[in-house]
């Protein structure tokens, strides 16, 4: 049987041509040899003496590829594996990728249906025709990045369409409500539970996010502005709003994505009542030591309700001071016109003060070392045992911290101002858990003045649209959460808006190239083994193999917790084998060859092998993330199974050792060819 294979003088290509040559039959390579090192694999084959023939041509030039299949007209099997294999080179120089692939492609099909005895004709595809896969859900687990929900990988009905709609998503430089504190979406950790706001009870309550998910997103995003709101989201973000635009109308918000809201007159839910919180009676003030003298003081219990009023006015008006000299330690609050409140509100946690001028001071040990970690004005904070106290304890001490630093704006709205920015996000999250609407802004003299409202929803686009489209290109983030709607905030006005629509089982349509010919499409994933002459931007486990063996520099792009499902390329091949063999069943069918779920290996796993093989740290150098590269990808290779009756034998690390074996075993090549 005359076999011919384009781009046979590759790592894929020379080892099916070795597997052919060594059956007896015939081969022809079709290869530009444009690949460092083709010509030693041509070197190599030749070497098995049997019928081999090169011919050098490209397959981009539509005569060339003609003339070299009229010279090997009785072929009955073409593998078509002749490329441009590189993502980056695609992203750098994409008229030279698609020439060389789609061009490329349609010229070897075109001349193979001249070949009168063609049986099948096998074309090496890549997972990379499912694009970035922005509708996948990626999460992080144990230091490796894996989808959300395809525990089976990715099939082939995944839609080949790049520019499929995006998850529902948030800017970067969004916010989401932990329960400790405001947190950028990329700094949450698996154990922050998330604001959420129950559709069906009307409520917030914390929740743990099920999944979260991080795409890379350029396009357009949906801004919508006013004066106690500004959105940045994607235009299929969820946003949950009431299309009556009145404030009673959030009674039945709804959720819908922004395209279709897009500049309409809309109302928005910036606050509700919040479930949970701890409720405890008394704040234990921790005894110790007092100073120079052998007494210890004992723990002190006191109410509640005195102690946040108490800290609600030293955050605003107090500090502590330690005299150096006689090591005296007081506690003072500062204040003009309410001396005698100040005074009672220091006798309820048990001081006894004085009052000297605007300063009413009383001496406490306990209470310095106490307040002493809250720090100078401008680094203040409410602690995280009271940020988790319930709304009705909340609500006192937020009512202290207005008494000291805040002013009346109307009758349902107030102003606190600090030179804190920490205490100002407590402040604003203390307010969103008394049920409160709340924003930040920063005034020019650098203070921050959180804006309170009991009003909990925000009317948009009423007299002109306030809405704009601008253009955003970086990561964008989400998280899914089972009430399906969280608390955000962005430009510091904090709202509640849709979650990601979760998993992306987003299937569509299976896509087949009908050619008329007795085709095969091989949509490889990462394929690795002996001959694979890999490069940093390609074939990534056989370049880790030769930099580790040859002790060169190893930089990882992105953190190394990027996963692949990686197949050995005699499995490979064996699948090939089987698709020709069960060529009438399966012609014009795609599949998915990879290792698949069983067979992955994150880039972090390969360097500890390898660090475990050859007995020495590598110390890799880690980079920024390069355009195109994806965080996971798993091929679902359930079909290839079933139809081919084919499965990955040689797993990960068995195939690392395989091929730092051949990597080690063949240093030459590679001091030729790396330099
Ligand atoms: N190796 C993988 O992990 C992997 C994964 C998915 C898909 N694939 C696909 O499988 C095929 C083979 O991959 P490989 O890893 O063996 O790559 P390779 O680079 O080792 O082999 C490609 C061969 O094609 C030749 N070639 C490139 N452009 C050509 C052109 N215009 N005309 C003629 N010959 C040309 C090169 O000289 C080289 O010998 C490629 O199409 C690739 O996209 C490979």
């Amino acid at each position: 049987m005359k076999v011919v294979i384009t781009g046979g003088a590759g790592f894929i290509g020379s080892n099916a041509a070795a597997r052919h040559l060594a059956r007896g039959n015939e081969v022809v390579i079709l290869d530009n040899l444009s690949r460092k090192g083709a010509q030693n694999n041509v070197t190599w084959l030749k070497s098995f003496g049997g019928d081999l023939r090169l011919i050098q041509a490209d397959v981009r030039d539509a005569g060339a590829v003609a003339g070299a299949f009229r010279e090997a007209a009785d072929a009955e099997v073409v593998l078509h594996l002749a490329g441009q294999v590189a993502v980056t080179t695609s992203v750098l120089n994409p008229r030279d990728d698609f020439e060389s692939n789609a061009l490329g492609t349609f010229n070897v099909l075109e001349a193979a249906r001249t070949l009168p005895r063609l049986r099948a004709f096998l074309f090496a595809s890549t997972n990379k025709v499912y694009g970035g896969m922005e509708d996948v859900g990626i999460v992080e687990r144990g230091g490796r990045y894996a989808y959300a929900s395809l525990p089976e990988g990715v099939d082939e009905n995944q839609q080949l369409d790049f520019h499929s709609p995006y998850g529902c998503c948030y800017a970067a430089d969004t916010d989401i409500l932990t329960r400790s504190g405001w947190k950028r979406f990329y700094e949450l950790g698996p154990d922050d539970d998330v604001l959420t706001y129950s559709l069906e009870r009307k409520t917030a309550e914390f929740q743990r996010p099920t999944a979260h998910f991080a795409f890379p997103y350029t396009g357009k995003m949906y801004v919508q502005t006013n004066r106690r709101l500004k959105t940045c989201v994607t235009p299929n973000h969820k946003m949950l709003v009431a299309w009556d635009c009145t404030h009673w109308a959030l009674e039945r918000p709804r959720l819908a994505e922004a395209q279709q809201i897009a500049g309409k007159p809309m109302a928005y839910l910036l606050a509700a009542e919040v479930e949970g919180g701890i409720d405890r009676d008394s704040f234990t003030l921790p005894g110790g030591k007092a100073g120079k003298h052998k007494h210890r003081f004992q723990d002190r219990a006191i109410p509640m309700d005195d102690w946040l009023r108490f800290l609600g006015w030293y955050l605003a008006e107090g500090h502590c001071y330690q005299n150096a000299k006689t090591g005296n330690c007081s506690v003072t609050l500062t204040t003009r016109y309410r001396t005698a409140e100040a005074v009672a509100v220091m006798r309820a946690v048990g001081l006894s003060p004085c009052v000297y001028r605007h300063h009413v001071t009383a001496t406490s040990r306990r209470l310095y070392e106490y307040l002493r970690p809250f720090g100078k004005s401008y680094q203040k904070y409410i602690p995280q045992e009271v940020k988790d106290l319930s709304p009705a304890r909340l609500r006192v001490l937020l009512i202290a911290l207005l008494d000291g630093d805040g002013n009346v704006q109307s009758k349902n709205s107030w102003r606190y101002t600090t030179v804190s920015r920490r205490l100002a996000d407590d402040v604003q999250e203390i307010a969103l858990k008394c049920g409160m609407a709340a924003s930040i802004a920063q005034d020019r003299e650098g203070f921050y003045r959180v804006s309170i409202c009991t009003t909990r929803t925000a009317q948009c686009n009423l007299d002109r649209d306030r809405s704009e489209w601008v253009d955003y290109s970086g990561m964008v983030y989400c998280v899914e959460v089972p009430n399906s709607v969280v608390m955000v905030r962005q430009n510091g006005h904090a709202y509640f808006s849709g979650n990601s629509k979760g998993a992306a089982d987003q299937y569509t349509v299976d896509y087949a190239r009908i050619y008329g010919l007795p085709t095969v499409t091989m949509r490889q994933s990462a394929i690795y083994g002996p001959r694979q002459l890999g490069v940093e931007d390609q074939g990534w486990v056989a370049w880790f193999c030769i930099a580790a063996a040859l002790g060169r520099r190893i930089t990882i792009y992105g953190d190394g917790m990027q996963v692949r499902d990686v197949l050995w390329v005699d499995d490979l091949l064996d699948a090939y084998d089987r698709a020709i063999g069960a060529i009438d069943r399966v012609r014009g069918q795609v599949f998915n060859l990879g290792g698949g779920p069983d067979n992955t290996l994150a880039i972090r796993d390969v360097i500890r092998i390898l660090e475990e093989r050859l007995g020495r740290p590598l110390g890799p150098h880690f980079d920024a993330w390069r355009p195109g590269d994806q965080r996971v990808f798993i091929a679902g290779i359930g079909k290839a199974k079933r139809e081919l009756g084919w499965a990955p034998r040689v797993g990960p690390a068995e195939g690392v050792d395989r091929l730092l074996e051949w990597v080690q075993a063949n240093r030459e090549l590679f001091a030729d060819l790396y330099g």
